[in-house]
């Protein structure tokens, strides 16, 4: 569970503009940017994002939410996995725990500081000992590796030895040796001797970075044989292989010049790739290529172009990674495969082959959609209807993850083709997400009633303008409740909400509060996305108008409820005064603050 205040602090460090620009053009357009909407087709942009709001709204189809619920829609990602990967472009770090004081989350950030501060330490330290190690330096001489590259990369030697970061860490019992995966402590098992002893003996080290350049992880490779081949750091704080791309702070410019990335499955790949020619080639860290690296892929280039090896795991690799990569297939996106024969590796290749044999492979790679359509085939025969009618089946899942698009339409078009049916009939036998549809979908009904009337219009303001909540006290909530029972309920959750959410309350980080509560709020939520920016001022006073016209309704009904007594008691006679004289103030209010409206 992601604490709501972490989301808080999250839409407010993230602009929506730049989240949604990065998938959408958009144009400013008066306070708004305009932008043709990605979640159904149309010629003219009817897609709003609002800075002020931080919210999209689409006027053709419907479709709204925050920089979260976007890339959600957009990217078929979990909301956990939005929030994630905002946290993570934002140098955040999402809290596991519910509720994280803030004195906690310095405390996390502190953390990761300090863990960072020890990576870096001990890449130095390696570094270092490359310099005197003959067998390492041997090693990579044989590999075909110049210093210039292996300095390029940092590359570096742990030398043999059961503690050699004693040297560079004298206080060798400190926790984050072990949380930043470089030291295994053993203290806890039965019998074992040994305590406390260095992760990485008698290895290649290859420092793993961040985007920012921050050594956030190794990968060791043993010296020729033995197994692990390669031992990598342990999943830390700092280091998520789900997330991380080795090479890509070393590629970064070299993407941008090639105007590609080429993705390849290992250490030695990107480097020897670099040496030969393509210093724009990351790869993914021993671990099936995540939608999550095609984005931050995405994020550098609109071209990518994956390398795998011919046999059968490179096929199944592939497999894995247009899986991967079809919820961000677009029209203005290149991706494309490149198999090797089957006996070799990128660095293989280019060793042998040489880099012009290697430039043609990636000049001949396979585009996505034929891939696609390759994948669909195999295995299928197409002469006969079971077999063209199996392709079809397995073609589904596929193409159901991919974004309406141009690109998805010419995979129809290719797969009706292939298949001899239509395209309409495919779309329709798939049940094509057609955006139009999915974002006119009717909310599930509330088993609540809905408020009405004036709570309804009490209820539009607060959401649009959750920090009014500080107005909503407990006698008007009382009064709503009086007005009307039923509505009152949500009226209240939604108050107390607000409120809880103090100074900094914004709609935005409202509305992903109310993700949690369930789809009572999501009709309110769609009209306040649509409607125009307001000034608070003017919303404060429509806000007090309708707490006072509650009030009035309240005392009007308990006048009525009063003279029907026939006022034969004192009591009933007291307190039809106390009303009049409260419905007289009333009206003075309201005199005085439409005095105001008029200066
Ligand atoms: P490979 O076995 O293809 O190794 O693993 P490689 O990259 O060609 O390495 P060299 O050329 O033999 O030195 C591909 C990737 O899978 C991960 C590493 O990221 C490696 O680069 N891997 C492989 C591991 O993490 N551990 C292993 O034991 C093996
Ligand atoms: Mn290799």
């Amino acid at each position: 569970m992601i604490p709501q205040s972490f989301i808080q602090d999250l839409l407010a460090r993230v602009d929506i503009v730049d989240v949604v620009g990065k998938y959408v053009q958009l144009k400013k357009g008066g306070a708004n940017y305009m932008g043709l909407c990605p979640f159904h087709n149309e010629k003219s942009p009817s897609f709003t994002v609002s800075p002020t709001k931080q919210f999209y709204h689409c006027f053709g189809c419907g479709a709204h939410g925050t920089s979260i619920g976007f890339l959600m829609e957009y990217s078929g990602m979990s909301f956990v996995d939005a929030v994630k990967d905002l946290a993570l472009n934002n140098g955040m770090i999402v809290p596991e725990e519910d509720k994280l004081l803030p004195a906690q989350r310095a405390e996390v950030q502190a953390k990761s500081l300090a863990l960072s501060e020890v990576m870096t330490k001990a890449s130095e330290h390696y570094r270092h000992h490359l310099r005197g190690a003959s067998t390492a330096i041997a090693y990579l001489k044989k590999r075909g590796l110049t210093g210039e590259i292996a300095a390029k990369f940092a590359l570096g030697y742990a030398p043999d030895g059961w503690d050699g970061l004693r040297a560079v860490f004298p206080d060798y019992a400190a926790p984050e040796l072990v949380e930043a995966g470089l030291l295994i402590d053993r203290s806890d098992e039965e019998g074992s001797n040994r305590k406390r002893y260095d992760r990485f003996r008698d290895r290649i080290m290859f420092p793993i970075r961040n985007t920012k350049g921050q050594v956030i992880g190794f990968g060791g490779r043993i010296l020729d044989q033995g197994e692990p081949k390669y031992l990598n750091s342990p999943e830390t704080p700092l280091f998520q292989k789900g997330y991380e791309l080795y090479g890509l702070f070393e590629a970064r410019q070299a993407i941008r010049d090639a105007g590609y990335v080429l993705v390849t499955e290992g250490y030695m790949d990107v480097v020897a790739l670099a040496q030969m020619g393509f210093p724009q080639a990351v790869a993914t860290l021993g671990t099936a290529c995540t939608p999550t690296h095609v984005q931050k892929l995405l994020r550098q280039t609109d071209h990518v172009i994956f390398s795998f090896d011919g046999d059968s795991a490179g096929r199944r690799a592939a497999r894995r990674a247009l899986d991967a990569c079809l919820p961000h297939a677009n029209d203005d996106k290149i991706i494309k495969f490149l198999f090797l024969p089957t006996e070799h590796d990128p660095d293989s290749y280019i060793r042998e082959l040489g880099t012009e044999a290697f430039e043609q492979q990636v000049q001949d790679a396979m585009p996505l959609s034929q891939f696609f359509l390759k994948e669909v085939a195999a295995d299928n025969d197409l002469g006969t209807a079971e077999g063209r009618a199996k392709a079809q089946f397995d073609a589904k899942p596929l193409l159901q993850q991919m974004p309406p698009s141009g690109l998805r339409l010419q995979m129809v078009r290719s797969l009706a083709n292939m298949t001899q049916t239509t395209p309409a009939e495919i779309e329709a036998l798939f049940e094509l997400a057609q955006p139009v549809a999915r974002a006119r979908v009717a909310p599930p009904k509330s088993k609540r009633s809905a408020p009405v009337g004036l709570e309804r219009q009490i209820m539009r303001i607060l959401v649009a303008h959750p920090v009014l909540a500080s107005m909503m006290n407990a006698s008007v909530l009382a009064d709503a409740a009086l007005l009307a029972p039923d509505g009152a309920e949500m009226l209240t959750q939604l108050a107390t909400i607000a409120y809880g959410m103090g100074e900094q309350a914004n709609f935005a980080a409202l509305a992903e509060n109310l993700r949690a509560t369930g789809s009572d709020y999501d009709a309110l939520i769609a009209e306040i996305a649509e409607q125009t920016e307001t000034e608070l001022d003017v919303v404060r006073l429509e806000l007090t108008g309708a707490i006072r016209q509650i009030r009035k309704q309240v005392l009007n009904a308990e006048m009525q409820r009063l003279a029907a007594t026939g006022l034969r008691e004192e009591a009933d006679i007291i307190r039809y005064r106390e009303v009049m004289q409260l419905q007289d103030q009333l009206r003075k209010q309201a005199e005085a603050e439409a005095a105001v409206r008029q200066v």
